[in-house]
């Protein structure tokens, strides 16, 4: 998983948590917090410091998935240049992440393995979408949307349903309210 992923997250920890939370996740995996946002790192990695935070704050590793996914994705928009402008509603820049964003991020790095989304069925209020990824982490996912609609000044209320055991894939109905 890309660096950029990585180094968001440690920045986040640090801001919400202080220093020290940040240095005692990093301690406990014996993790050096050196990524380089151009490296690739094993996508545990980033699972194994969530466990470690949700031990330390009592918070879920849900709700702390989706605080980090809804901080995020700012940093992403504003990583791939040309964006602005493109999309005018959040429905919108969703088809664009599966039909265009993430395939940009597939060429540019080799190894990059973002999510797939399959569209289920879209009416102008709502959207139904399934997220599949092996690296099940469909509530940093949830937290991108919730980003993604607060970018276009837009409210959405969005439910998930598990379509298997182990969370790969995750149904999202997404409705403007
Ligand atoms: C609503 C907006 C978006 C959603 C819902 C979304 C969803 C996700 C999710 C859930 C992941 C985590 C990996 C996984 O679950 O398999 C991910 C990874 C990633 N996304 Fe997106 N994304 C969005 C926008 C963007 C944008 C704007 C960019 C801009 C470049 C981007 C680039 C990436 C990259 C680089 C990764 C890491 C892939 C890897 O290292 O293997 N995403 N995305």
């Amino acid at each position: 998983m890309k660096g950029i992923i990585f180094a968001e997250f440690l920045e986040l920890v640090e801001d919400t948590f202080g220093l020290e939370i940040c240095q005692q996740i990093l301690d406990e995996n014996q993790n050096d917090g050196v990524y380089t946002s151009v490296g690739t790192y094993d996508h545990h990695d980033l699972i194994k410091l969530i466990v470690s935070l949700s031990k330390l704050t009592g918070i879920s590793i849900e709700d702390l998935q989706e605080v980090y996914g809804k901080s995020v994705f700012i940093t992403l928009f504003n990583s791939m240049p040309g964006l602005e402008g493109k999309s005018d509603s959040t429905f919108s820049f969703i088809k664009s992440v599966e039909e265009y964003i993430h395939i940009e991020v597939k060429k540019l790095y080799e190894n990059a393995n973002p999510p797939t989304f399959n569209f289920i069925s879209a009416t102008e209020s709502q959207l139904v979408m399934d997220y599949v990824s092996a690296r099940c982490m469909s509530h940093v996912c949830l937290g991108l949307i919730r980003g993604c609609a607060e970018h276009f000044g837009e409210n959405i209320e969005i439910t998930m349903e598990p379509m298997t055991a182990d969370r790969s894939e995750v149904r999202f109905t997404i409705t403007y309210v």
